[in-house]
């Protein structure tokens, strides 16, 4: 067994390295700001836990109001469902029996949803609910400029919504049209072209599907860098956004963002080697920290670059003489949160100074 990295009520020196902290105060206004926002534009919210992956900070999500999650991993949903969460959306196309015999036993527990973007995975899915005895919803995935998954025509969501109101044990819920691309587009204009343009097709869509007789229950989308956009363009009627309760280096560069949401999750390292005047080397690298999108900033130390990550080490460079000392903590921002928070097995929670939770982080890991 794995021991937690601190212990409820230890202060932040005492916490052992690299651990992931997380800032209670800043999570909590988080949540309530994301909240707030979808409630204000009467939409509903049903945040994404690829980010998080653990039910605790997802069971308060929804206290807040969310409609329920979304993950994209059939093993995330099992660890969400068990830890209490009672709506879920599998935001993926999911492939393979073994994923869809576990997957339709667990919409018999909680109410599921998930994807589609294939007339083969329609029949794939009906096959497993009907051996299940379970019943799901799917949404039909449209390509929306994100270039990955999804049917690329207005007509063929059309079509593969069809079939899935063929299918008895399938029920039409929705259409899926998120836009991964424009997430870290930087400038506040062209991300609301990206929403103008998704209006446009998901327009089309709807169009078609009114005239075959198919109401479509959700539309759902949006992130954290899009959503203010997506809400802008009026179509959506269920945001996915995830990153808002932790936020990274990444998405602090996008400007004109929207939300006001705080960095909340931190890696501490500790300085393990002071070997130059200019050069420091922390306990943190490429097994604590995502590089995907670039090096982790230090918190509070503006001049410091984490200039070299190896396995188990981090190498941070500045101003001779004035560089933090061997043995002292330093707080790491991610450049990215969802693949840095996948390599812990826990978060501590920090309010005030002192450890006050200690959660595993249930779902993760590459996830089946
Ligand atoms: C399908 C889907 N929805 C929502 C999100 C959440 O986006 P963000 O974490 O940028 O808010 C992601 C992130 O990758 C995603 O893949």
């Amino acid at each position: 067994m794995r021991q937690p990295p601190a212990r409820h009520g230890d202060p932040l020196e005492a916490v052992d390295t690299p651990a992931l902290i997380v800032d209670l105060d800043a999570l909590e206004r988080n949540i309530a700001r994301m909240q707030a926002g979808a409630a204000a534009a009467g939409v509903a919210l049903r945040p994404h836990a690829k980010t998080h992956k653990c039910p605790v900070i997802g069971g308060w999500q929804v206290t807040a109001g969310a409609v329920g999650l979304c993950c994209q991993k059939t093993e995330e949903a099992e660890r969400l469902v068990e830890g209490g969460i009672k709506d879920v959306y599998i935001s993926n196309e999911v492939v393979g029996d073994a994923k869809l015999v576990r997957l339709a036993e667990l919409a018999n527990h909680a109410r599921l949803s998930v994807c589609v973007d294939d007339a083969r995975g329609v029949a794939a899915l009906e096959d497993a609910a009907a051996r299940a005895g379970s019943k799901i919803d799917v949404l039909v995935e449209l390509e929306v400029g994100g270039g990955r998954c999804g049917v690329r025509t207005p007509q063929a969501a059309a079509d593969l919504a069809a079939r899935v109101a063929a299918a008895p044990c399938l029920s039409f819920a929705g259409l899926h049209v998120y836009n991964g691309a424009v997430q870290h587009v930087r400038t506040a204009q062209e991300r609301r072209a990206a929403a103008v343009a998704l209006e446009d097709k998901v327009g089309q869509a709807l169009a078609l599907l009114t005239g075959q007789g198919l109401s479509c229950g959700r539309i759902t989308g949006a992130g954290t860098g899009s959503f203010a956009q997506d809400l802008e363009a009026g179509i959506l009627t269920e945001l996915q956004c995830g990153s808002y309760v932790f936020m990274d280096a990444d998405y602090a560069r996008n400007r004109d963002a929207a939300g006001g949401f705080e960095q909340s999750l931190f890696v501490l390292a500790t300085v393990m080697s002071a070997p130059a005047s200019d050069l420091i080397v922390v306990d943190a690298g490429l097994k604590a920290l995502a590089f995907d999108s670039g090096p982790p900033l230090v918190h509070g130390h503006a001049d410091l670059v984490f200039a070299g990550p190896s396995d188990e080490h981090g190498e941070i460079t500045g101003p001779a003489g004035r560089m933090p000392a061997w043995g002292e903590k330093l707080e790491l921002v991610p450049g990215h949160c969802d693949p840095t928070v996948n390599l812990h097995d826990f978060y501590v929670g920090m309010r005030a100074g002192r450890v006050e939770k200690v959660w595993p982080i249930a779902a993760r890991g590459a996830g089946r």
